[in-house]
C-alpha cells in the first residue's frame, strides 16, 4: 500500500484543493484586479492530466477533494472531470468531492453535480443587496446567484455560504445575512480578508474587519455555543442557540489555524502550493509530462513537496503593506 502523506510537523495531508481554472466570470474586489489577464489555454493542465494528478493524491491518502478556481464551473467540460472523480467516491478512497463556487452557473449544473456524487457546495456571497453585489463582484448579478442557490438546494445539495467580512461594506448586513441563512437552512461562514494579490488601489488594510468583532456583534443578539466538530476545513464553528444555526469563522489573521493544517493546493498549471500564505511551490507538471506512463516520478515529486510544507503562513497586517501582501492572486490557488 502507498504510504500516506505526512508533513514535517506530523500533519496528515488528506485534503487537496484543486483550482481547475484561473478564469472567473466575476472580479471580486479582494480577489482579482479588474483588468486581469488570464493564462493561455495551452498553459493549463488538461482534464486528463488533472485526473491523473488528483488520482495520485487519492492513492497517497487524500480523502477530501475540493474543486475551486477562479470559478470552477466556467471551465469547459468540467462535469466530465467531476464524473470521473466520482469513481474514487465509489471505491471508498475519497470521503468527499466538493466545490467552492460563486454560484453563477449553479442553476445549470446543480443536478449534474449531485448525480456525480457531490453533496455539499460552498457558495461565495458577501451581500444580499443587488447594487452592492454588483460593486463587490464588479458586475455580477445577485438574482442569478440566488437562483443557483435555490437550484442547488432543490437538487439535494447542502449549501454553505462564504462571506468575506469587509469593513464599511457588509458590516450593516451581519444580522440580515444570519436571518437569510437561517430562513433557508444554509450554513454560513465568515472569512477574514487576506492580503493577497496586487490589486492596485484596493485598500486591504482598510477593508479588514476582524472576526473577533463579528463574533462580539453576534453575541449581542445570540448565544453562541462553540462546536468541536470540524469539516476538515479551516473553519471553527458555533451553534446559535436561538436559531439552531451553524456559523463558521475562518480567521487566518486573528486566530491562526495552521497547527491543524491538513491541506495543499494544486493550481490549474500543475503547481503545488504547500501553504496559501507562502510563495513556495513545487512544479508537478514536469514529472507528469516527462513520464506519461509511469507515476513514480510524480509521486516522488509530491512527497518531496510535502516534505517542504511550512509550519504556517506569513500574513500580517501590522507590517508594512509592501511586505505583508503577497503578489499571488487568490484566484490562482483557489482560496
Ligand atoms: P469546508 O469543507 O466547508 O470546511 O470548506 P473550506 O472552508 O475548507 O473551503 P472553502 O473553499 O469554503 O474555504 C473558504 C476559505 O477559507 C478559502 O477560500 C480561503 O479563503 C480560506 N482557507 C481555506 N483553507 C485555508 C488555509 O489553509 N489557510 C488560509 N489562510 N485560509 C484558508
Ligand atoms: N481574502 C479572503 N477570502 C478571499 N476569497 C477570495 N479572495 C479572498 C481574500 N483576499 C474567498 C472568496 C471565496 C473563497 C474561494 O475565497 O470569497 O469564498
Ligand atoms: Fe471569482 Fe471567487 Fe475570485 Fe470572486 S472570489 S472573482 S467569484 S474567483
Amino acid at each position: 500500500m502507498t504510504p500516506k502523506l505526512v508533513d514535517p510537523f506530523q500533519r496528515d495531508i488528506s485534503y487537496l484543493r484543486v483550482s481547475v481554472t484561473d478564469r472567473c466570470d466575476f472580479r471580486c474586489v479582494y480577489c482579482m484586479a479588474e483588468n486581469m489577464t488570464f493564462l493561455p489555454k495551452k498553459e493549463l493542465l488538461t482534464l486528463e492530466e488533472l485526473d491523473r494528478l488528483c488520482s495520485a493524491f487519492v492513492r497517497m491518502g487524500v480523502e477530501k477533494l475540493r474543486i475551486t478556481g477562479g470559478e470552477p464551473l466556467v471551465r469547459r467540460d468540467i462535469m466530465t472531470f467531476f464524473r470521473s472523480m466520482a469513481r474514487h467516491l465509489d471505491s471508498g478512497a475519497l470521503c468527499e468531492l466538493t466545490l467552492t463556487t460563486n454560484g453563477s452557473q449553479l442553476e445549470r449544473f446543480a443536478a449534474d453535480l449531485y448525480a456525480a456524487g457531490v453533496r455539499r457546495v460552498n457558495v461565495s456571497l458577501d451581500t444580499l443587496d443587488e447594487d452592492k453585489f454588483a460593486r463587490v463582484t464588479r458586475w455580477g448579478r445577485l438574482p442569478q446567484v440566488l437562483r443557483g442557490i435555490d437550484a442547488a438546494q432543490a437538487a439535494g445539495l447542502r449549501v454553505k455560504i462564504n462571506t468575506v467580512a469587509l469593513k464599511g461594506f457588509n458590516e450593516d448586513e451581519l444580522f440580515g445575512l444570519l436571518d437569510w441563512c437561517a430562513a433557508r437552512d444554509t450554513d454560513l461562514t465568515f472569512i477574514e480578508v487576506m492580503p493577497m494579490g496586487d490589486l492596485g488601489n484596493e485598500d486591504r488594510v482598510g477593508q479588514y474587519w476582524s472576526l473577533k468583532d463579528v463574533r462580539a456583534r453576534i453575541a449581542e443578539r445570540f448565544t453562541a455555543v462553540d462546536l468541536t466538530e470540524r469539516t476538515g476545513g479551516p473553519a471553527r464553528y458555533v451553534r446559535l442557540t436561538e436559531t439552531d444555526q451553524k456559523i463558521g469563522f475562518i480567521t487566518p489573521l486573528t486566530h491562526n489555524f495552521c497547527e491543524s493544517c491538513n491541506r495543499v493546493r494544486l493550481t490549474c498549471t500543475g503547481e503545488l502550493y504547500m501553504c496559501l500564505g507562502q510563495e513556495d511551490m513545487a512544479d508537478l507538471r514536469a514529472p507528469l509530462r516527462t513520464s506519461p506512463a509511469d507515476d513514480t516520478p510524480l509521486e516522488q515529486a509530491i512527497r518531496a513537496a510535502i516534505a517542504r510544507k511550512p509550519k504556517g503562513h506569513d500574513f500580517d497586517y501590522s507590517r508594512q503593506r509592501a511586505d505583508g501582501q503577497m503578489s499571488r492572486h487568490m484566484s490562482h490557488t483557489g482560496g
